[in-house]
């Protein structure tokens, strides 16, 4: 069974973080509660700053907040949007694994569901039949469009106290999202596209340098902390080094969110930054975490955007559509016109935190044969992205020579314009 220990290899690598993680989610230990895990989770992020509220990052600009506490607002708001993810993912198991001793009960989402192949977060995971799931997703998406709580249900026949208390768990990520899905709009998109390729940043370097730059931007605002972003890029790279992937499958693990020098850039918080991702012009699906929160954005009500189809059409493909701006399709965008990655690298960069696409099948119906392929390359680096924290830290200066090779063979250019 896949754990999760960060939060405990986190409180020894944090210094300053130790009081906050010591006693937070821990290996998980199968004869421990899942709900008393995911308090301790709730515990933990109530002592995170409040400053990771709406409020905060609209005062952004207005420079009552130094950049180095920035970085480190940024930070905490991707940690615990991505331990909820692990959260998720760790129920969606539990959920699974329990529903295979129970008996199908007619036609509702919970047997349909119960038909999926059964994902286990191992590194290894590539589902072998997401047509099959795809079918299956697509008849139930009316269903649990018009009632999502059948889904709901479905879990809380199995721990509904651990459910109850994942949303508890979730307040500080909620702001986040309540903020990011009233302001994710189409007219917001289109702007930012058009700000990313009009707008000059004049930040041209290596990848190397954008790394250190990125880590040291989060670095500085906590001194005390060890565990940084290129902490995570190498721990994600060697991750896939070490089971014998690709090396152009390494650099993904390297580079995938270095997208967040956004932050520092043109952002206009931390809402169009991090965070899980979803397509905007079209229906918000119910499976998006949090989705009652759209009803906050113009767009809910819009006759244009808030259709199955929107302004896309059926199985139309996922390049055509406009996913919620954030480093994922910030570093998308430098990665494809700069490297040399194969289109499954771009798709992870570009993919890999559309959660409710990988991980709950939404919007299988704007696919196309083309995403199908890459569905399982993003699902193949989801594992590496969720769990290779838990492992030990990387010694920097050790593996530079390694990565600045393997950066120049799929970065001929070297010098480029993040
Ligand atoms: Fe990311
Ligand atoms: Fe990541």
């Amino acid at each position: 069974m896949v754990v999760i220990s960060s939060f405990k290899s986190r409180a020894k690598q944090h210094p300053q973080r130790g009081t906050n993680m010591k006693n937070g989610i821990s290996l998980v230990d199968p004869s421990d509660s899942l709900s008393a895990q995911v308090l301790s989770l709730a515990c933990d992020m109530s002592r995170i700053s409040k400053a990771t509220s709406s409020s905060v990052s609209n005062q952004k600009r207005s420079k009552l907040i130094p950049e180095k506490r920035e970085g480190q607002l940024l930070e905490q708001i991707d940690d615990e949007v991505l331990h909820v993810n692990v959260l998720r993912n760790n129920l969606k198991t539990q959920a699974a694994k329990a529903a295979e001793t129970r008996e199908p009960t007619g036609e509702s989402v919970a047997s349909l569901q119960q038909q999926l192949p059964q994902q286990q977060p191992t590194q290894s995971t590539i589902t072998p039949t997401i047509e099959e799931e795809m079918s299956l997703q697509e008849k139930s998406e009316q269903l649990a469009d018009e009632n999502w709580h059948i889904a709901t249900e479905y879990y809380k026949n199995i721990d509904t106290k651990a459910f109850r208390q994942y949303e508890l768990a979730c307040d500080r990520v909620k702001s986040f999202y309540e903020e990011q899905h009233a302001k994710q709009t189409v007219a917001y998109n289109i702007q930012a596209r058009i700000n990313f390729k009009t707008k000059t940043r004049d930040q041209k370097m290596t990848v190397w340098q954008a790394l250190e730059k990125l880590n040291k931007l989060l670095d500085e605002s906590d001194p005390d902390t060890e565990l940084s972003q290129i902490s995570h890029a190498l721990q994600t790279a060697e991750a896939i080094r070490r089971d014998g992937r690709p090396r152009w499958f390494q650099l993904v693990g390297l580079i995938h969110d270095l997208g967040k020098l956004l932050y520092f850039y043109d952002s206009h918080g931390q809402w169009d930054v991090v965070g899980d991702t979803f397509p905007v012009g079209c229906k918000f699906s119910k499976r998006i975490i949090f989705p009652d929160s759209f009803k906050a954005n113009p767009d809910f009500l819009n006759p244009l955007y808030n259709t199955k189809y929107g302004i896309y059409s059926k199985h139309c493909g996922l390049d055509k559509v406009m996913l919620s701006w954030g480093h994922d399709e910030y570093m998308f965008h430098i990665a494809k016109k700069y490297s040399k990655l194969p289109k499954e690298g771009l798709a992870m960069i570009r993919y890999h935190s559309f959660y409710p696409w990988h991980q709950e099948m939404a919007y299988t119906y704007l696919m196309n044969d083309h995403d199908k392929e890459m569905l399982k390359a993003v699902k193949a680096f989801n594992q590496y992205d969720l769990y290779s924290k838990i492992e030990q830290e990387c010694d920097v200066d050790k593996l530079k020579p390694y990565y600045l090779d393997l950066i120049d063979e799929f970065f001929p250019d070297k010098v480029i314009d993040f």
